[in-house]
């Protein structure tokens, strides 16, 4: 009997689940939105009774579609969106509050009060990360200030946390196993990425009972199996990481040097920098890649807020466009911007600019200016916030970039990719396979269980699709990415 692993992918907007064989081919696949909780301005949410049910519903759905069942599953892995958080009731299950997600800015200014008390170096020393909102620590301080009775629950050993990943495993376990892995650890706030440990001065600050905090395991180990309540039969549980390193990894990111950017709503972009990490002087964070046979590999990690919703606002706001697809023609219909320059800075500049009071802005207009020059500057924006990541990996690391591995729906727009290239002077390559995240979390649990025999295995299945080249003359890319910082420039002077 043919035996494969089903992948769990639950992202933030939706939950999926997806079979793969040994060759790497999605043989069936399931996939299902959920709802998104937003009380407040700045606050996001989630039901995690919705997110489990969703999930599990997903897993049925693919496995079953195919005539599939809990015998022919090898093992699961499972990937996630990162730093979103549960507090729940270690004996019944149940959460005290929703899950709160890593967009949701409620601790903003408990942030803020953290970076007055000169705590920003402390942080990035022992996590790697800045102090900011984004991450799960501050969200698990709200729930224990906010909930009542949430703290003394807590520190009475009732209350237990975890991001999406833990959650998950607690209730395909029946609450037999809570953990999680140290990718996922490593964007809590509360990890040591050193030591590799949970940190007693950091759970101190965010006043959280050590007692609550999962057992940290590898990416790739059989951590348990599945309960009944799951499938019929007891599956081993064998790879999980956060949605970003998955991603790095079913790119085959392997060696040090390497990058992937995935072009989704927003780019994530990481790069494997080996085996010790690097604390950045140009704002991008360190997190861990993953942690394969007691070995651990770091990341660097830079993301652009705006790309592929530069997109969207073309579509739905300034309705030059139909539907997303259509920007590639619209964008291709001349040759360049013309000095047309699009600063999609809706929510700010992200790494390495970090302006939280930068707006979006189109500079350059002239008489001439059409809708499809501001499309392509809209294209363009999206390759220049990347390149500006990139070269900050490379100051981080001093290693000069051999290529980008690119994935995520934008990479449909051959032209974006082309540009990509030409303004990193460097080629960029889509691979046949663009579902690198559950691609990444099924090899991480078929590593574990033997189903692949090592990495070199999966490399085999790791295949190229399409390279692109640099292939516009160098001085005229450079004369044009000058334009670039010119309105970086003037933005930064405009927003102060
Ligand atoms: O850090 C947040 C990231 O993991 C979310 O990814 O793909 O669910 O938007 P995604």
């Amino acid at each position: 009997m043919e035996k494969y692993i089903l992948a769990l992918d639950q992202g933030t907007t939706s939950c999926r689940a997806l079979i793969i064989d040994k060759k790497g081919t999605i043989v069936s696949s399931a996939q299902k939105e959920f709802k998104q909780y937003f009380p407040k301005p700045g606050w996001v949410e989630h039901d995690p009774i919705e997110i489990w049910s969703t999930q599990a519903g997903m897993a049925a759905e693919a496995t079953t579609r195919k005539g599939l069942n809990g015998t022919n599953i090898a093992s699961i892995g499972i990937t996630n969106q990162r730093e979103t958080v549960v507090v729940w009731d270690k004996k019944t299950g149940i959460p005290v509050y929703n899950a709160i997600v890593w967009q949701d800015k409620r601790t903003s200014e408990f942030c803020n009060q953290l970076k007055k008390q000169g705590k920003e170096q402390l942080i990035r020393e022992k996590t790697g990360l800045v102090i900011d909102s984004y991450f799960s620590g501050t969200k698990v301080k709200w729930i224990l200030d906010n909930v009542e009775g949430a703290r003394k629950r807590a520190e009475d050993g009732e209350l237990i946390l975890g991001t999406i990943d833990s959650w998950l495993i607690w209730n395909m376990t029946k609450g037999a196993l809570h953990i999680t892995d140290v990718t996922n650890a490593s964007r809590t706030l509360l990890y040591n990425i050193n030591s590799l440990e949970w940190d007693n001065e950091l759970l101190e600050l965010m006043t959280i009972p050590k007692s609550m905090l999962p057992t940290v395991k590898q990416s790739s180990e059989v951590y348990g199996h599945t309960s009944p309540n799951f499938f019929a039969v007891k599956i081993p549980i064998s790879g999980i990481a956060g949605d970003q390193q998955a991603a790095l990894f079913g790119q085959m990111c392997t060696k040090k040097g390497m990058v992937k950017n995935t072009y989704g709503t927003g780019c994530f972009m990481l790069m494997n920098i080996g085996k010790k990490p690097i604390v950045s002087k140009n704002n991008l964070l360190t997190t861990v890649a993953w942690q394969i046979n007691n070995e651990t590999h770091y990341a660097l990690e830079g993301s652009v807020f705006i790309a592929g919703a530069v997109v969207q606002w073309l579509r739905d706001s300034l309705k030059i466009i139909k539907k997303s697809s259509d920007i590639e023609d619209l964008a291709s219909s001349v040759d360049s911007s013309e000095g047309v320059y699009f600063v999609p800075a809706f929510a700010g500049l992200g790494a390495p600019h970090w302006n939280q009071n930068a707006q979006g802005t189109i500079f350059g207009l002239t008489r001439g200016s059409t809708d499809a020059h501001i499309a392509r500057a809209a294209v363009e924006s999206i390759a220049y916030q990347t390149m500006d990541i990139l070269k900050a990996m490379e100051a981080d690391s001093s290693i000069s970039i051999k290529e980008l591995r690119v994935d995520g729906g934008a990479t449909v727009n051959n032209m974006l990719m082309q540009f990509q290239s030409d303004v990193l002077n460097t080629e960029t390559v889509r691979p046949k396979i663009i579902e690198t995240t559950v691609m990444g979390a099924a090899y991480l649990a078929g590593l574990a269980v033997g189903y692949w025999k090592n990495t070199e295995e999966i490399q085999e299945i790791w295949q190229a699709d399409t390279h692109f080249k640099p292939n516009t003359e160098r001085k005229k890319i450079e004369q044009e990415i000058k334009g670039w910082y010119k309105a970086i420039k003037a933005l930064e002077y405009w927003s102060n």
